[in-house]
């Protein structure tokens, strides 16, 4: 992989200037996979009532749930089964899920429908972008990363979602005692988000032993956790508070 483009104009702003680099190296790649007759029939039904477009500035999250509720935030949602279920288990919580790939998000709208879940809305949209534009700042109770896309390769582990720059933006966002759930079924990446979360101010980890927690009984089995557990992968849950 080539170096990424260096910009032609000054830095006006070293933040700023971070972002930009972190939405130039994307931690996916769009996969134009077809939608099945339910997932567009989801689409087209409950999009307009469960999803939210980017746009420039924060929601108004209290406006959009018509309440004030914790908010969780989950990135990568896959086909949604288990934010659903999470979303189901805590009808106190308002829950918001950011996903790519358009058949995931036509599945979890079609399983929110099936399963009564009023308390979720989701985007189809680039988490990073959303994060800096879509979302206020200190407004999230919690941010969940489940099983990303490990990018196994080191010449690809810059395209690895976990990074210094992405520790500090969900900083931004999380409120002082909000935390910053992650899980893997790949060692080198468990470890890889070890090393950024420990040098990244602001944050205490909740792990007894200074390093992985054990899974915690509100996060289900996901799809790609369990094609892991049937390969034999072990799994590593990371939590992490913001402290300041
Ligand atoms: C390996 S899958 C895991 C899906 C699900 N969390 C699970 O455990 O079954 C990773 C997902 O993250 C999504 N993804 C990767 N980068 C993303 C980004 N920047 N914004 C939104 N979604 C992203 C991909 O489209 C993919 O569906």
């Amino acid at each position: 992989m080539t170096h990424p483009e260096q910009p032609n104009t000054e830095p006006q702003d070293e933040e700023l200037q971070e972002n930009k680099y972190l939405r130039r190296i994307r931690s996916f790649v769009l996969r134009e996979g077809r939608l099945t007759k339910g997932q567009q029939r989801s689409l087209d039904l409950f999009w307009p009532t469960m999803g939210l477009e980017h746009q420039a500035t924060p929601y108004d999250m209290k406006a959009v749930f018509g309440r004030e509720a914790d908010l969780v935030l989950e990135i990568g949602f896959g086909m949604g089964k288990s934010l659903v279920q999470m979303a189901k288990a805590a009808p106190d919580k308002d829950f918001i899920g950011i996903e790519v790939h358009k058949p995931g998000v036509g599945a979890c709208l079609g399983e929110a429908e099936t399963e009564g879940v009023k308390n979720l809305r989701v985007f189809e949209h680039d988490a990073i972008e959303i994060l800096n534009d879509s979302i206020a700042d200190n407004s999230l109770s919690t941010v969940q990363l489940f099983f990303p896309d490990p990018w196994h390769k080191k010449r690809h582990h810059k395209r690895r979602i976990v990074q210094a720059e992405f520790a500090r933006l969900l900083r931004r966002k999380l409120k002082i005692g909000g935390v910053f759930h992650m899980a893997t079924d790949w060692e080198n990446y468990a470890e890889h988000m070890l090393e950024v979360m420990k040098v990244a101010e602001g944050y205490s980890n909740l792990s007894e032993t200074n390093d992985y927690v054990p899974r915690p009984d509100h996060r289900p089995l996901t799809k790609f956790e369990n094609r892991g557990v049937n390969l034999g992968h072990g799994v590593w849950d990371l939590m992490f508070k913001k402290v300041d």
